[in-house]
């Protein structure tokens, strides 16, 4: 399938000196605009992953792209041993949008968990009182939430964890969605509730809607840190600002990745108050490019683009009108369809094959999509995505699934 000599050479090259972490589909991207990009042969393709929800705003977004611009000719890196001009109006702009009144910025989004794992950790001994190293975190089942070592301890996934040990000690794990299994492994020691409000890696799973509520209430009776993973979820891709405002849930801290660097530069923020944030030390954790003038211009910029609510709308509209697409499809191929706003899990019916098969089938039809375990398939396009192309996009899949059913 593909590909063509030229995109063949091209992957060989690549393959031929890239460590092979990744097993990515046969095309090779050169262009990008809006929700389409286009392979070195000139074709173009509806990418309908948006680099896991970090193009949220489309390819080369002009606004983006210029506040990159500006800043490219004036400074783009002083470390924090020094201040810069653009960190202030960006952490005041973040803060205000998360109705919060600190952010630590971070990177990748790895580092945004890592950095709430050390705070809550902090917090636990010198606020709440916790013994020396005695500190629980209680993650869920089905988790993603990076790659670190540390991470990848309390994962369950069996390729982002087995022969990577030892792994850190001080995590738990229930089922996720079942906030009686929570309340069950919270002790004195807890001192964080490690969630993400809709399972992205997992195959875009929504909990049950009083998940969410009960873990907020779980948290504030034990005195407990909600740590809300939205670095896949928030910054619009649900139909709102974070997944947690669908269920009126307001988090102790917000984990904020990809999207908030624009598809331009990596850049991830921890959200919360002085009571929690404020443990921190200087010298106690950072990150030399951590809140520098570049990211900072960017993700100024993709705040300003968040504050008027119009791209939540869209993603809300669009959203519908992808899930009811996409719903038509069941029991013609597709056995469910999960998710909220431009986020959506399909389980395709694994006798006609797996998701990676799907995604092949529909890379020829010039839709990207990438699988998650199994059978399941995500579609989660760049919030600017055309309605009429969402409809196309829902189209390509019936036809593959026809295909397959033949
Ligand atoms: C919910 C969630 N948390 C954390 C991460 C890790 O982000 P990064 O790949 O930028 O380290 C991801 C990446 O997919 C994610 O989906």
């Amino acid at each position: 399938m593909i590909a063509t000599e030229n995109q063949a050479a091209a992957i060989a090259l690549e393959e031929e000196h890239t460590a092979h972490n990744y097993h990515p589909l046969p095309v090779v991207v050169a262009a990008g605009d809006g929700a389409w990009v286009t392979d070195i042969d000139g074709r173009r393709y509806l990418d309908c992953l948006a680099a896991y929800s970090a193009i949220n705003f489309g390819h080369s977004n002009p606004m983006l792209l210029d506040a990159a611009r500006a800043q490219l000719d004036r400074i783009t890196l002083t470390s924090r041993a020094f201040h810069n001009d653009r960190l202030g109006p960006f952490v005041t702009a973040l803060a205000a949008l998360a109705d919060k009144d600190m952010v630590l910025p971070m990177n990748t989004g790895a580092e945004a968990v890592e950095t709430a794992i050390k705070v809550a950790r902090a917090w636990g001994y010198r606020v709440k009182g916790v013994a020396a190293d005695q500190a629980n975190i209680i993650v869920a089942s089905g988790n993603f939430h990076g790659r670190t070592t540390t991470i990848v301890s309390f994962s369950d996934d069996e390729s982002a964890h087995n022969d990577f040990g030892p792994f850190t000690p001080g995590f738990r794990m229930v089922p996720y969605g079942e906030a009686a299994a929570l309340a069950e492994a919270i002790d004195a020691n807890t001192v964080a509730v490690l969630i993400e409000p809709i399972q992205g890696e997992a195959g875009i799973i929504v909990p049950p809607a009083d998940y969410l509520p009960a873990v907020r209430e779980l948290c504030t009776s034990n005195r407990v840190i909600f740590i809300a993973d939205e670095i896949q979820s928030g910054l619009g891709r649900v139909g709102a600002t974070f997944a947690c405002d669908l269920v009126g849930v307001v988090p102790d801290l917000y984990l904020l990745g990809k999207a908030l660097g624009g598809g331009i530069v990596p850049v991830s923020a921890v959200v919360g108050n002085d009571d929690i944030l404020g443990v921190l030390r200087p010298g106690e954790h950072g990150s030399t490019f951590g809140g520098n003038p570049l990211a900072a211009a960017v993700g100024l910029a993709v705040v300003d683009l968040l504050e008027t609510g119009e791209m939540q709308e869209r993603a809300r509209l669009l959203g519908k009108r992808l899930h009811a697409g996409l719903n038509r499809l069941t029991g013609h191929g597709v056995i469910a369809v999960r998710g909220a706003g431009l986020w959506a899990g399909v389980d395709i019916d694994p006798a006609l094959g797996s998701g990676r098969e799907v995604c092949e089938l529909l890379l020829e039809r010039g839709v990207l999509v990438k699988d998650t375990h199994g059978s399941t398939i995500r579609f989660a396009p760049p919030l600017v995505i055309d309605p009429a192309d969402v409809d196309w996009a829902v189209d390509q899949l019936e036809a593959v699934l026809h295909e397959l059913r033949a």
